[in-house]
This record gives structure tokens, C-alpha cells and sequence, in this order.
């Protein structure tokens, strides 16, 4: 901050290089007398140096960000803001909630959160939370996620279909939107709704409510069959079975492959020829 403050400092510790600002140079001179009495000075001088490094780059890349210094907790942020109970629920028992925290610390890009109100939910159908699994659930609440920031002027930039964090099938999971202004409508092929307002907005989370629920066409559409049944495995290895010798598929039974883990190559083969003499 100082300049004459900082051009005094400099030239009285050569030593020390330029790596460290001003304010580290007395505590690392007071530390560094401290340290030279001990047995090993080195050791403890360079991780001492090293603490220093990693503090001052830490503090240099945090970009001057939120007031406080705790993580961004969306549950917290949501209560604050209150309406939203069955959502808090919903983010709470998928732990999608405890993902979008760890998100938040760790990724550049930012999430956009949209947000449906208690009303939103009571207007669904009756019992349709209930009747989804914990796998729809997750998915549900995924579907409302998007994993850059996106403040309310720059929904327009975005190409449908917009990608959520449940996935990008578009004939499933497609979610649409289109602006104007500040009115944006987004659609999923089922549901329509408008964005009602902004929640919250930290430059790295952004909570817009909606009025609705936005039900995935996914739920909605009939599934693919199953890519393997467990019938047709079981089938298929009774078939390799009665085609195959004794030996083969004795090799890969576990009871075999442990005994070989034991006793090295004499057992199975044994195991092998006293199957092959029933
Ligand atoms: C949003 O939807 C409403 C009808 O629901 C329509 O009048 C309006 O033009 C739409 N706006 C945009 C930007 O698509
Ligand atoms: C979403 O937009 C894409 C591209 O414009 C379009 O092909 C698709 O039909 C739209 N889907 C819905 C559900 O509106
Ligand atoms: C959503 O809006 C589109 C036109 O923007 C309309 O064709 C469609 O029927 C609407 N869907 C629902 C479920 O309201
Ligand atoms: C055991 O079966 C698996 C497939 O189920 C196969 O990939 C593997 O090669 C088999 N191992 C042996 C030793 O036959």
C-alpha cells in the first residue's frame, strides 16, 4: 500500500528474495532468530517458507470474494429466504444439496438454482413425489440445476437445449429457454413456467424461484428395456455351461480362483482333474 514504507523494507532484507510482501518480513525475521537456535534449522525454515508461500498464494488467487468467509450453504441461503420447505427436503435427502456446496468450492464456472416455491410443489399431482425412487428424486432436483452461473441479462446467450445437471438426453432431458428482457420462459416439453424472481445472486450462485415444478419428459415418456435382464445372464451362462468342459468353468469358480490365490497352480488343476474324473 505504502510505497516508502515497502522501498525501506526491501533493500534491509535482501536475503529473503521477493516473494514475500511487507507486512510477512518481521515475523518471518522474529521466526526465523527462533529457528536458528533449534536443531535443524533448515527443515523448519523451509517449511516455515512454505506455510508463508501457500498463504500468500491462497489469499493472491481468492478473487475478493463474499463478505463473509464461510462456503456458500444453499440450504442456509433457501431458509433465509423462506417458501421453499419442500425443496430444502427434497435437496436435503438426494445430498444434491451437500453437491452444490462442494460445487460452489470447488469449480470456477458457478451453479444457477431454479428454484420452485412450496406452491409449485403443492400444485402437483397428488402423490407424484411419492411415487417417484430415490433415483427420479435425485434426478428431479438435478434437472433444476445448472452448472454455470447465469445471471438474469445473460439467459439469452444460452443454447437450447439448455444442459442441466441431470444429463443432456435431449428427448428426455431437454430444458428450454428463451428470454426477452427480463422475462424468461422455460419449458421441459411437459411443463412451462416463467422465471418469478431473483432469490439470491453472488456472481457465483445464482436461485431464481419458479412457479412451477420442472418435470423432466423423462418421467413421463416409456423407457427403453433394460440393455441385461438377469434372466437372459442366467440363461446364457447355463448355456456356456453345458457347451463348455467341467475345467473352464471351474477356473472361473471363486472357490477355485482362492484356492490358486493359496496354494499356487497345483490346486486348481487338481480341483480341475477330480471334476474332469466325475
Ligand atoms: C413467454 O411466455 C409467454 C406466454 O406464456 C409469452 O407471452 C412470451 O412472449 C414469452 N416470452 C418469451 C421471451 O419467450
Ligand atoms: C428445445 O429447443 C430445441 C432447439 O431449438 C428444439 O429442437 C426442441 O424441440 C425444444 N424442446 C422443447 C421441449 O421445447
Ligand atoms: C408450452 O408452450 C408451448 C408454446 O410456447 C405450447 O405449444 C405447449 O402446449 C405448452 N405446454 C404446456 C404443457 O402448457
Ligand atoms: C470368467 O468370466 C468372465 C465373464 O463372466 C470372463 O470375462 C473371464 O475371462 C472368465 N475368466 C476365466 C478364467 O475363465
Amino acid at each position: 500500500m505504502n510505497p516508502s514504507i515497502n522501498s525501506t523494507h526491501l533493500p534491509s532484507l535482501p536475503h529473503q528474495g521477493p516473494l514475500f510482501h511487507s507486512a510477512t518480513h518481521t515475523s518471518l525475521t522474529d521466526s526465523q532468530k527462533m529457528v536458528m537456535m533449534k536443531k535443524h534449522p533448515l527443515f523448519s525454515l523451509s517449511l516455515l517458507l512454505m506455510v508463508l508461500c501457500y498463504t500468500t498464494t491462497i489469499s493472491a488467487q481468492t478473487p475478493a470474494p463474499s463478505p463473509t468467509s464461510a462456503p456458500t450453504d444453499i440450504i442456509r441461503i433457501l431458509k433465509k429466504a423462506g417458501g421453499f420447505t419442500t425443496l430444502i427436503r427434497l435437496l436435503t435427502t438426494t445430498q444434491v444439496s451437500t453437491q452444490i456446496n462442494a460445487q460452489l468450492l470447488n469449480s470456477n464456472n458457478g451453479l444457477t438454482l431454479f428454484a420452485p416455491n412450496d406452491n409449485a410443489f403443492q400444485s402437483l399431482k397428488p402423490g407424484f413425489l411419492n411415487s417417484l425412487n430415490d433415483q427420479q428424486k435425485n434426478e428431479l432436483i438435478q434437472f433444476h440445476v445448472l452448472p454455470t452461473f447465469v445471471s438474469i441479462s445473460n439467459f439469452d446467450t444460452l443454447s437450447n437445449p439448455v444442459r442441466t445437471q441431470a444429463g443432456d438426453d435431449p428427448d428426455r432431458l431437454a430444458l428450454n429457454i428463451t428470454s426477452s428482457g427480463n422475462q424468461v420462459n422455460l419449458t421441459t416439453g411437459v411443463v412451462n413456467t416463467t422465471v418469478g424472481g431473483s432469490v439470491y445472486s453472488d456472481h457465483q450462485l445464482a436461485i431464481y424461484q419458479v412457479d412451477k415444478v420442472l418435470l423432466p419428459r423423462d418421467f413421463f415418456v416409456p423407457k427403453p428395456p433394460p440393455p441385461a435382464p438377469a434372466p437372459g445372464k442366467a440363461k446364457a451362462s447355463s448355456a456356456k455351461k453345458s457347451t463348455d468342459g467341467p475345467a473352464s468353468a471351474a477356473d472361473n469358480d471363486s472357490a477355485a480362483i482362492s484356492l490358486k490365490l493359496k496354494n499356487g497352480m497345483w490346486v486348481p488343476l487338481a480341483f480341475a482333474a477330480a471334476l474332469l474324473s466325475l
